[in-house]
């Protein structure tokens, strides 16, 4: 008990000492662009955002030989602890918890500690360990909404492992039980279960083999920071590993930057890869169809240098009256199922800078009925008109990505729970699908076949700017117009999902 209590105001001082240098930073940290960086990656849409995260020395060790090492020093562990609190799930594997016996919380920073998972397939936690005791003892920052300790294994295996399974059960960890893939815990699975559990973004902390499965997996990470402390250890790390696998098709990373965090390097990116899209954008086992909509229901895109495929279908040219132009008129198809995208395009394009560009999903209610629940026919309209202005100009138009991506009959589902006082976004989370499905890689593919050399983007969505970079050099925020039946959602879409909406006087 005065351990605890001796740890406890550790943690308080060091808590402390975190505020004040923040405090002394003017309110930043030298960490800020990591953290700014890892906020815009868990916004990414149709999968389970993830970020993988390690320390390692000047050699790409991550541990040493001789047993426990610290790697990396005193801010950057505090950075470590700030970017746990930003995600819902904390994932190791069963070798750090044997050979660490690690709390896996928040504790050096303000903030909620993220929900400790384990992949264990054999079930080797003792029952004794540190995260198993804090579970019993109610440790940690859990607000009830999760459990506090899921060790995830595989489906089958010996008597004596249910028999431990069933000991660590009434001890109040939650076993999940997940499909075998290459002897160990599925990857895929695994993250599915938890979102379906409520967990909309992991980190990844270790170890070696768990780092190694994910970097030969890069399509099922989005954010990539690794701390480089100034040491040789001449130990092991995730790429002696990778080397015993004979692993290929590893992760590298997009938009890679740096920054000094005490003595330490830290360098984060994104991972370069295509998105991974549960079918019809449901979750395996929150609509019940185990298996249609789980693994072997992935529709992955097929990367080609990094980026989706899309293949031309069809294309003729036609008058637009909404334009009053002969427009170009090009159908491409993409890996994703029912997936078009329409390209509208008014002018000589190839080779052009600054094209007016907007990237616009589907929207059969608003933009054909003109629906007053949302603005995606104002917008559409607003762009047409902008096209007829300018002597050149393109429409991308996503078919297939009806509300944001969950397809029409969710979204009118979606609108009945707002109709009980959800918002978009909770409504969409309550029906047990993601925030918003879309991504947009397609639509710079697309762009880069047309020859485009550089974009005006009309958006208000951040999503779009990000998929489209470099090409979009100008990004234009398109002014929307409430009115009584929208202020609601779009309120939500610009605090909860990053909308740069430009609300002006509400109209009835
Ligand atoms: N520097 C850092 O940032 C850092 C961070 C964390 C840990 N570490 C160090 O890393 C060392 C531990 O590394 P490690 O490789 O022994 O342990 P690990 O990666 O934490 O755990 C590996 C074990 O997890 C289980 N597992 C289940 N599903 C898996 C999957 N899909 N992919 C990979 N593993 C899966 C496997 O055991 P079963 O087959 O029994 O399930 C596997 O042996 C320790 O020395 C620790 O201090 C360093």
């Amino acid at each position: 008990m005065g351990k605890a209590r001796g740890w406890q105001s550790a943690a308080a001082v060091l808590r402390r000492r975190y505020a004040q240098a923040a405090n002394a930073l003017n309110g930043t940290v030298p960490w800020r662009g990591v953290v700014d960086f890892v906020e815009q990656g868990l916004k990414s849409r149709g999968r389970t955002p993830l970020t993988l995260t390690y320390a390692q020395s000047l050699d790409g060790s991550i541990a040493a030989h001789t047993g426990r090492v610290l790697i990396s020093g005193q801010a950057s562990m505090t950075m470590t602890h700030q970017l746990r609190t930003m995600h819902d799930a904390l994932l190791i594997g069963s070798g750090t918890l044997l050979a660490d016996n690690p709390k896996l919380t928040a504790r050096l920073v303000p903030g909620r500690s993220p929900l400790p998972v384990v992949l264990d397939s054999r079930l080797r936690t003792p029952p004794t360990c540190g995260l198993v005791a804090a579970r019993e003892s109610g440790d940690g920052d859990g607000d009830g909404r999760l459990p506090r300790l899921v060790i995830v294994t595989t489906r089958g295996g010996p008597a004596d492992k249910w028999a431990r399974a069933k000991a660590l059960d009434r001890l109040g960890v939650h076993i999940l039980e997940v499909p075998e893939e290459l002897g160990r815990c599925s990857l895929e699975d695994t993250l599915l279960q938890l979102q379906a559990m409520g967990c909309n973004s992991v980190m990844v902390e270790g170890g070696m083999a768990v780092i190694a499965s994910f970097l030969a997996r890069p399509e099922l990470v989005s954010n990539v920071v690794v701390t480089v402390s100034p040491k040789f250890l001449g130990g092991l790390g995730p790429c002696s590993e990778l080397a015993a696998r004979g692993s290929s098709d590893l992760l590298s990373m997009d938009q890679m930057s740096s920054c000094a965090v005490g003595s330490d390097i830290v360098i984060y990116g994104a991972a370069a890869s295509s998105p991974v899209q549960p079918v019809n954008g449901h979750v395996n086992g929150v609509n019940g169809v185990n298996g249609v909509n789980g693994v072997n229901g992935m529709n992955r895109a097929q990367p080609v240098d990094g980026l989706p495929t899309v293949d031309l279908r069809s294309s003729c040219r036609m008058w637009i009256e909404a334009v009053e132009s002969e427009c170009d008129f090009k159908v491409y198809g993409t890996a994703k199922e029912g997936q078009e995208i329409v390209a509208l395009i008014k002018g000589n394009v190839e080779g052009a800078d600054d094209v007016p560009v907007r990237v616009h999903s589907e929207c059969f209610t608003g933009d054909v009925l003109g629906s007053k629940r949302c603005d995606c026919g104002p917008q559409l309209r607003s762009f047409l008109d902008i096209l007829q202005e300018e002597p050149r100009g393109v429409l991308l138009y996503i078919r297939g990505d009806e509300g944001r991506g969950i397809g029409l009959v969710d979204k009118i589902r979606a609108y009945e729970l707002q109709e009980k006082g959800l918002d978009t976004v909770d409504a969409n989370l309550s029906l047990g699908l993601a925030a918003d499905l879309r991504t947009f890689d397609t639509s710079k593919e697309v762009l880069n076949q047309l020859g485009v050399r550089s974009v005006k983007l009309y958006t208000n969505n951040p999503e779009k700017v990000r998929a489209l970079r470099p090409l979009a050099r100008e990004v234009c925020p398109l002014k929307t117009v409430p009115n009584k039946h929208n202020v609601t959602y779009l309120r939500t879409k610009r605090d909860r999902l990053n909308h740069k909406t430009i609300l002006s006087e509400l109209v009835a």
